[in-house]
């Protein structure tokens, strides 16, 4: 596996309060990597540090083995998807021209690339064609976290960096855009950095779990061993949150698969409902 992403050493504080201190991590191409942990703890902050929208004050980040503030900064955060919660698109602007800006600037040339990149997008997030001259305030919520992601993977980036992307819609919605964003992954074979504080999100759709506390990383593994060997007793709490939601007893923690849907499917099967805690 090659590495894409790592941090080494990073410190980042803004002013006197220390953010992340002595972050290290390896980031291996076509990870789907969750970060999850409670409100403060720095997810943010180091997703931010990946595409320079914030500078470490110590350490360094490599992407594909090169330290990011060697690059020009301009060219790498349009080589990097970059997709946060709550409406961040251009309100004057229709959804063809917010899904197209990046593509726009990249292809200057050839507008039809960009135009066949914008109906590719907007198929592959769940928008009809027909929205594409509406502007951000003519669509519900869903519909304009759908634009963002199209808007944030139009120009075919290597990775995507999410920042709870998903927090701000009704849990219907949520679901169906986890699962569109587990099948563009599939596809697509991009590294998605994806940060949410909730566990039941981190573990259905990662297949790493970054768990962080207080700028700290507790520990860094796939779902099964998040759930099966806790490594600290913050992650084992966390751990314990989802096992209530699976309602599965210890010897048959195995069975919780990480996503949601094959916990609810191991506990109809295994006739826990009524365990409710
Ligand atoms: N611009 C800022 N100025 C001062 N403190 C900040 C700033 N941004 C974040 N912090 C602090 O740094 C810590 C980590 O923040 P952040 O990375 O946003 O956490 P998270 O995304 O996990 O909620 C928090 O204690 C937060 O209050
Ligand atoms: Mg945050």
């Amino acid at each position: 596996m090659q590495t894409i992403i790592e941090f080494q050493h990073v410190q980042k504080r803004y002013g006197d309060k220390v953010a992340l201190d002595d972050f290290n991590l390896l980031i291996e191409k076509g990870e789907f990597v969750t970060i999850v942990g409670s409100s403060g703890c720095g997810k943010t902050t180091a997703l931010k540090l990946v595409n320079s929208l914030l500078v470490p004050d110590a350490g360094k980040i490599l992407i594909k083995g090169e330290d990011i503030r060697e690059k020009d900064q301009t060219q790498l955060r349009r080589k990097i998807g970059y997709a946060i919660q709550g409406s961040v698109l251009f309100p004057h602007m229709t959804v063809e021209q917010n899904i197209s800006y990046v593509p726009n600037l990249l292809n200057r040339k050839n507008r039809q690339k960009t135009r066949e990149a914008v109906d590719k997008w907007m198929k592959i997030v769940g928008l009809e064609a027909e929205m594409k001259e509406r502007y951000p305030a003519q669509l519900s919520g869903g519909q304009q976290q759908r634009v963002g992601i199209a808007r944030a993977l139009a120009a075919s980036p290597e990775i995507l960096l999410m920042d709870e992307p998903f927090g701000a819609v009704d849990e219907i919605t949520r679901a169906q855009l986890q699962t569109e964003l587990q099948r563009i992954y599939r596809q697509t074979g991009i590294t998605v950095l994806f940060v949410t504080h909730d566990i039941s999100e981190a573990l259905k759709l990662g297949t790493k779990v970054l768990v962080m506390d207080r700028g700290e990383i507790q520990q860094y593994a796939p779902p099964q061993e998040i759930l099966s060997h806790p490594a600290t007793e913050f992650v084992r709490k966390l751990s314990e949150q989802q096992r209530r939601i699976c309602r599965l007893p210890e010897e048959r923690l195995r069975d919780c698969e990480y996503s949601t849907a094959a916990c609810a499917h191991a506990s109809l099967e295994g006739g826990n409902r009524d365990d409710t805690q």
